[in-house]
């Protein structure tokens, strides 16, 4: 069937229309500060029926309710002094949470779950148009099931335009990403998909962990929490790969297939602007929220533009950079090619003083090509080395006679978050620049594999790079002991460090294969024998 879908505008009179197309139990799509929604009654299971249908999805998935304020969820929802205090800290904004469902929510809008989504959009006309129909507003994002979310009005009308009802006109959307959404455990939460409220910033707040499909393929072993996350999403018409490898032999790759059909679709960063350019060649910003703001809209652009296929460079996946990473892999379809370095790279990671340098010893036992990180690091800063002179002039007081005093560097960016990003984004590109170099020569030299010792692998993003990544673990008090009496010092220092780095549950999410060291060296042989031999062969 289809329906004449009026085009409103933003104005208080078409936000009554709006609100009366609702009331009939017509559907409404309208902008939020993430993504456009398609609205229907959250109280009328006719209308959610009408909003799978629109989008043509499964009713299985089931759909988020918008209020105004954090105390309206109370009407539709068990709420909990968590989701108070969440509530407080995040809402109005791009954060969705789960609540026990009551009983005037039908089950055609949870898709069967007892559980129901409840989300504060703080965008003014969604907030109006929410407070006219004066009832919570169903809505999940306003693409056809599968397709990447519209985040401007022009691409909801692509979809929708004589499956809906209306679409109010809003301009584009903030964010570009749809909501941060967690499940309220106790006085935990579970991050079941990344968005612009990080776990950085719900760290602050309460403990958090992730659903492990945030990064990993969802399998038969491996379902998402959200029923949502399992379907292939976001994705443009053609098939999209992401490419893992130096940056260099990255840009290389997509210069080469660029040249053998110059309709390719290619996602490259602002620094390869004037290298690699051509009729479906977009540009990444550098920065997260810009990130996530085009990241949507680039790839339809490769819809309209009739792309064959797509290859795009692999985002940090650090703040909001997880949301527009966990994205991007599944519009992929978690297909991943690696370029440039083709002998297997181990990642070495973990806590300090978990043991981090004996397992490094080990992999080199085993063969492998071992590039530490702090070594690297070190030798790059003699005196007024490239590094150094970029150092001099991030952080003149650590500066002089042409060397940086590391002391005085850490004892700057110890408390301030800022002075350490600026110092990593000075540092990481030039370790990792000598990483792939040595890594290159080690392979021209016949090494089967390399392993990469880095306590800052994700921070830097290498983490794409590797064909897998271990992470070490080991109890607080053991590593705090370890670290005393290697290194000495104040105890509590030592202590306050070990605390603000990564927990357990951190690695046990990011890293492919994680170490418990119990301090038996011949059982980390045989678990590192054992992980070598499944990435390497
Ligand atoms: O930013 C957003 O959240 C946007 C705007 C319109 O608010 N909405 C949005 O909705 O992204 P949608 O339907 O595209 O995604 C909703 C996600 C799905 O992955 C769904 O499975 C999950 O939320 N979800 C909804 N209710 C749930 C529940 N009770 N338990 C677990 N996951 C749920
Ligand atoms: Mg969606």
């Amino acid at each position: 069937m289809t329906v004449k879908t009026l085009h409103l505008t933003d104005s208080a009179r078409d936000i009554e229309r709006a609100a009366k197309i609702i009331k009939k139990g017509g559907l409404v799509a309208f902008p939020t500060e993430t993504v456009y929604g398609l609205g229907g009654s959250a109280t009328d299971s006719a209308s959610a029926g009408k909003i799978y249908s629109a989008k043509g999805r499964p009713s299985d998935n089931p759909l988020i309710i918008h209020v105004t304020k954090p105390s309206d969820a109370e009407k539709y929802a068990y709420t909990t002094p968590l989701y108070y205090r969440i509530a407080e800290a995040f809402c109005p904004g791009p954060i969705t949470m789960i609540l026990k469902k009551k009983d005037v929510v039908p089950y055609e809008v949870t898709g069967g779950l007892d559980t129901v989504a409840v989300r504060i959009p703080s965008h003014p006309v969604a907030r109006a148009f929410i407070e006219a129909c004066g009832v919570a507003i169903a809505a999940p994002s306003a693409n056809l099931s599968g397709s990447p979310s519209p985040t401007c009005p022009e691409d909801v009308a692509a979809d929708m335009d004589g499956r809906i009802d209306a679409i109010i006109y809003g301009g584009r959307c903030d964010i570009g990403v749809e909501s941060t959404i967690i499940k309220l455990d106790g006085d935990k939460a579970v991050i079941l998909r990344p968005g612009a409220v990080t776990e950085e910033m719900l760290g602050g707040l309460l403990s958090v962990s992730r659903d492990e499909t945030l990064l990993k393929k969802p399998s038969a072993d491996l379902r998402p929490i959200a029923p949502g996350m399992k379907y292939r999403h976001y994705a443009p018409k053609a098939p999209l790969y992401l490419l893992k490898g130096p940056h260099a032999d990255v840009a290389a790759y997509m210069k080469a297939r660029l040249e053998e059909d110059p309709m390719t679709g290619i996602i490259c960063t602002e620094s390869d602007r004037e290298e690699i350019s051509g009729k479906n060649v977009a540009y990444l910003p550098d920065d997260p929220q810009g990130q996530a703001r085009e990241l949507f809209n680039l790839l339809r652009g490769f819809d309209k533009k009739d792309a064959p296929r797509v290859y795009s460079v692999i985002p940090s996946r650090v703040g909001l950079g997880l949301a527009v990473y966990n994205r991007l892999i599944k519009a992929a379809g978690y297909n991943i090619i690696r370029v440039g370095i083709t002998i297997p790279v181990i990642g070495l990671t973990g806590q300090s003083g978990a043991g981090k340098s004996t397992a490094s010893k080990i992999l080199q036992s085993l063969g492998a090509f071992v590039c530490d990180c702090d070594e690297i690091y070190h030798g790059l800063l003699y005196k007024d080395s490239p590094l150094t002179l970029r150092l001099a002039a991030l952080f003149p007081e650590a500066y002089s006679d042409g060397t940086i005093d590391r002391r005085i560097l850490s004892g700057i960016v110890f408390s301030d978050k800022e002075k350490l990003a600026a110092l990593n984004g000075a540092t990481h590109g030039a370790v990792l620049d000598r990483v792939r170099e040595m890594i290159k020569e080690a392979e021209a030299g016949g090494a089967r594999f390399a392993a990469v010792d880095a306590p800052q692998l994700f921070e830097s993003g290498y983490d794409s790079e590797c064909t897998a990544v271990i992470g070490i673990c080991a109890p607080l008090d053991k590593r705090l002991a370890r670290l005393v009496s290697r290194d000495g010092g104040d105890t509590e220092r030592i202590r306050a460090r070990l605390e603000n780095q990564h927990n357990e549950d951190f690695f046990r999410v990011y890293c492919d294969e994680v170490i418990d060291n119990t301090g038996d060296p011949s059982g980390m042989t045989e678990k590192l024998r054992m992980i070598t031999d499944r990435y390497t062969k």
